[in-house]
Parts: structure tokens; sequence; C-alpha cells
């Protein structure tokens, strides 16, 4: 289904999703590159998907950066003057309404965590703090030796690779590359959401990267139950104790507006 479209929301599936985020104590959710879709940055599988069309890329960054930090960093900026069409459609992405209706559950009270594997920073944009970014973040830098994290706007790229101001050890951008390890503080995030959480929203992923992927089922295993806000059927479709087969800004602005009628009534 292109991005964007939707089949006309079924209500009772809505309703349905708003009255378990309501009685549930911990809400956490999964979120992909689907949720980002409706700002215009293209997913990577399925139709329409960067990967669908383009391949997918080589997977040597991470062994490249080991071997060489300044040769990648060299790479990197040189690679970010290449006018890519990812980068472009990141570079003009504004936040949508799927976004907005997330802060909003969070401002709320009913969403607890996000674990989100996009790199894109819309979802703080929209107003979550309470977010795990397990891919990293575009916008930031990482140190490799004490984990600390900084805006790539304020790092002197005069000398490459760029050291870390704390501690001078080496700095990379904080996008986690295929093959590197998620970084230890977002990864124990994510199990402490995966042991605390009743209930788990998956949004918009495919649900085949890992670990990203492991979390609701985790929950699940403990007796968590399960909502799927997806345009398509999915590895996790199975799991779904509701799935909410429609595009993600419609669908959580309207559970949104549910759980503010419930709250008023
Ligand atoms: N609303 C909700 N979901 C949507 C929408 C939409 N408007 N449009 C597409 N989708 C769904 C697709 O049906 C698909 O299930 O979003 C999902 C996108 O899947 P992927 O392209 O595989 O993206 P994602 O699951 O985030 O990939 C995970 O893989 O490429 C790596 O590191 C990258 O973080 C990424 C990870």
């Amino acid at each position: 289904m292109p991005v964007g479209a939707t089949t006309d929301l079924d209500d009772a599936a809505i309703r349905a999703a708003a009255t378990l985020i309501q009685r549930s104590r911990h809400v956490a959710a999964l979120v992909g590159a689907g949720l980002s879709a409706e700002s215009g940055v293209p997913t990577f599988r399925g139709d329409g998907g960067l990967w669908t069309r383009f391949g997918e890329p080589t997977f040597d960054g991470w062994e490249l950066f080991n071997s060489d930090p300044g040769a990648w960093w060299d790479d990197a900026l040189a690679a970010q003057h290449r006018d890519s069409e990812f980068a472009r459609a990141l570079d003009s992405a504004r936040p949508n309404a799927g976004h907005v209706a997330m802060a909003e559950m969070e401002q709320m009270g009913r969403l607890a965590h996000t674990i989100t594997q996009n790199i894109d920073d819309l979802q703080h944009r929209a107003g979550c703090r309470k977010l795990t970014e397990i891919h990293g973040n575009r916008y930031l830098v990482r140190c490799m030796n004490c984990g600390g994290r900084d805006r790539l706007s304020t790092i002197s790229l005069d000398r490459l690779p760029p050291l870390c101001p704390e501690c001078g050890g080496t700095l990379k951008t904080d996008t986690v590359m295929f093959g590197e390890p998620i970084p230890e503080d977002a990864l124990r995030e994510c199990y402490r959401q995966a042991a605390l959480a009743d209930l788990f929203l998956v949004v918009g992923t495919s649900a085949v990267v890992y670990p990203a992927a492991e979390f609701p089922v985790m929950a699940k295993r403990r007796g968590a139950a399960l909502i799927e806000i997806n345009p398509e059927e999915t590895d996790l479709t199975p799991l779904a104790d509701i799935v909410v087969r429609a595009a993600a800004g419609a669908a959580l602005a309207a559970i949104v507006d549910e759980l503010r009628a419930e709250t008023m009534a």
C-alpha cells in the first residue's frame, strides 16, 4: 500500500486500541520507518522502499571505520554532498500527525517509552522525550571510548577523526552501522522496557531487524499485549492482540482522540 494511503479506519480497532492503552499500566512502543513515511522519508523495504528500489547498501562501513576512522570520516563528509534522495528527504522532513500523536500520548501519561529505529529525530522534534534511539540519531556524534554524545553541529571537523571533548576518544556519527554493536545504554533501556511493558505498541516497522524486533516479542512472552499499526502484515502480526491496518498518522491521531474522549467521559 502506498505511503500515507489508508483503508477507512477500522473504528472498532481504534476504540479497542484506545481502551487497551487506557487500561494498561506501562505502554512501550517500537516504531520504524513507516512512522516517518508520511513526512516524506522513504522506508527501506516493501513497495517504494529505498532498498527495494536501489538494493541494499554495502555493509562494510563499520569495518572501514575500525580500520581507518579518518578515511571513514572523509567518505562520510564527501557522501553528505552527494545529492542522495534519503538525505534530501531527511533534511526537508517535518514531524507528521503520527509523531505528534505519540508525543501527545506521552504527555497524557499514556505512553511510558518509545524505542525508535529511526535516526531522523522527528519524534524528538514532535515533543517526545521518553525515547531510545536504538539505531542512533543522524544529528549526533558518539564517542567510541566513553559513549558520550554531542550534536554533530558543535564538533570541529578540522581534524579527522574528531576527538571527544571529554575523554579524547574517537568520535563517530551516532547512527549505528550494520555490524556495529548497539550502544550499551540504548540496549539496557530497551531490555528494561521489554521487562516493564504490559502493552507494546508496534508502529510502522517490518519487524525484521534485530535486536529491535525482539523487544515486543519478549514482552508478549511475559504476558504483555501487543497492538500493531501498519498498512501491511508483518512478522509480528500473528502475535498482535489488536491490528490497526492503516497508516500511522491517521490511526494514532484517532487513538489519541479516543483517549481524550475516554479521559473526559
Ligand atoms: N504508516 C505506518 N506504517 C507504514 C506506512 C505508514 N504510512 N508506510 C509504510 N509503512 C510500513 C511498511 O508496511 C513496513 O512494514 O512501515 C514498515 C517499514 O519497514 P522497513 O522499511 O523495513 O523499515 P523498518 O522496519 O524501520 O527497518 C528497520 O532496518 O534498514 C534498517 O536500520 C534500518 O532502522 C531500520 C531497520
